[in-house]
């Protein structure tokens, strides 16, 4: 059954990281999911029926459906812009998990694609429009810790491969630390700093295999193809940067780390592949920090393909565009090759500063 006002919404990919969509788009009252796609129909079908979706098939038949105008495109990142064509092709908006592309070109293709159609493409992380960082960036907006000026992040575990049941596309080309989880850092350092302007890198790699450590692949060795430890410098220009370590090489694990430092304060952020969390402020000349609990209405992954819905019907930009994404994606590569290099990486893309989000912005409403 249709609700009144609601947009059309179809998944490609209904691997792991589509329930987390579904769960969350099944109960966006601005939304409605009407068909799921996998290369796998058995998986699609499946999906579908625990999702009380009502229709499931190929991609072709997804595509061929006239009331489904926003697609979300959860494939493997080695198809995400082949995909993403083929969204647009069908006159369809597109949704995309992260990164938006492997390179550049792929990027900027899509982009020019979109915009020559009269379509958008939107991109994960929306993990930054949750309300854990959207309390901070509303603090740090107000002026809470002056002018920031520094930041550090640190993403530190020992790999996916104990969880993931098909980890090898992580540690493949466009993927590794870096590409799998530095968009959620990046894109929170690029709200708070603004656009990157140069990058310095290390990399190393310390196995040139792992093993696969849960599902029904579990003991099967795959080659790691990717560096797996990044360490950056990125500036911001005017004397502002920030130093990001992205690793799946650490027994130690500790992620999830962001701190900015600014003239008056420094806070500490709550895990940007978080929709929640507390911040914690510290000034000078106050003794203890102030915890800033998230505020507004909590929510998950999804939201952003609402927030694009809405921009689409309101002719407002959505914060997690596609052009924020081609510069996440400019910023990550940069820092990949300036560790190839050895040598500093200039960044010629930008984008415009991002406003946070209203403290009541509430993805599961009905609005419009
Ligand atoms: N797993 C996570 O925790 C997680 C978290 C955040 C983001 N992501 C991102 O989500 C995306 C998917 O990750 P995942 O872990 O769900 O992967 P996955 O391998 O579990 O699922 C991918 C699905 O896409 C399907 N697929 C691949 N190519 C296709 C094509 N050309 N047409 C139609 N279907 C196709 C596969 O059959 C599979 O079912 C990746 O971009 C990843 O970076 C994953």
């Amino acid at each position: 059954m249709s609700r009144p006002g609601a947009t059309g919404v179809g998944i490609v990919g209904a691997g792991n990281i589509s329930t987390q969509y579904l769960e969350n788009l099944t109960r966006f009252a601005d939304v409605e999911v009407r068909f799921v796609a996998d290369l796998d129909l058995a998986r699609a079908a499946e999906r579908a029926q625990e999702y009380g979706v009502a229709a499931s098939g190929s991609v072709d038949e997804l595509l061929a459906r006239d009331d489904v105008d926003v697609v979300v495109n959860l494939t493997v990142p080695a198809v995400h812009t082949e995909v993403g064509h083929r969204i647009l092709a069908a006159g369809k908006h597109v949704w995309s998990e992260k990164p938006v592309a492997l390179d550049r070109d792929a990027a900027a293709a899509l982009l020019a694609d979109a915009e020559a159609r009269g379509l958008r493409v939107a991109c994960a992380p929306d993990t930054v429009l949750g309300a854990g960082i959207q309390t901070a960036l509303r603090a740090i907006a107000r002026g809470d810790i002056g002018e920031p000026l520094t930041a550090t992040t640190m993403f530190h575990v020992p790999g996916p491969e104990s969880w993931h049941p098909s980890p090898d596309f992580l540690f493949a080309h466009g993927a590794g630390p870096l590409f799998d989880m530095g968009p959620y850092y990046v894109t929170t350092l690029v709200h708070v700093l603004g656009s990157a302007t140069r990058v310095q890198a290390v990399a190393s790699t310390s196995r040139q295999s792992r093993t696969i450590g849960s599902g029904p692949r579990a003991g099967e060795v795959f080659p790691v193809e990717v560096p797996t430890h990044h360490a950056a410098l990125i500036e911001f220009g005017e004397g502002r940067s920030a130093q990001s370590t992205f690793s799946f090489q650490h027994a130690l694990p500790r992620s999830g780390f962001v701190e900015v430092n600014g003239t008056e304060g420094t806070i500490v952020l709550p895990d940007p592949n978080g929709f929640d969390g507390t911040s914690t402020l510290w000034t000078y000349g106050s003794d203890e920090p102030t915890a800033l609990p998230a505020t507004g209405p909590g929510f998950g992954r999804g939201a952003g393909v609402v927030d694009l819905v809405r921009s689409i019907r309101d002719g407002g930009t959505e914060r997690a565009s596609g052009a924020v994404a081609a510069h996440v994606l400019d910023i990550l590569l940069g820092i990949r090759d300036a560790a190839e290099a050895g040598q500093p990486v200039k960044i010629d893309s930008a984008v415009d500063p991002i406003a946070p989000l209203p403290e009541g912005w509430d993805p599961a409403a009905a609005t419009g």
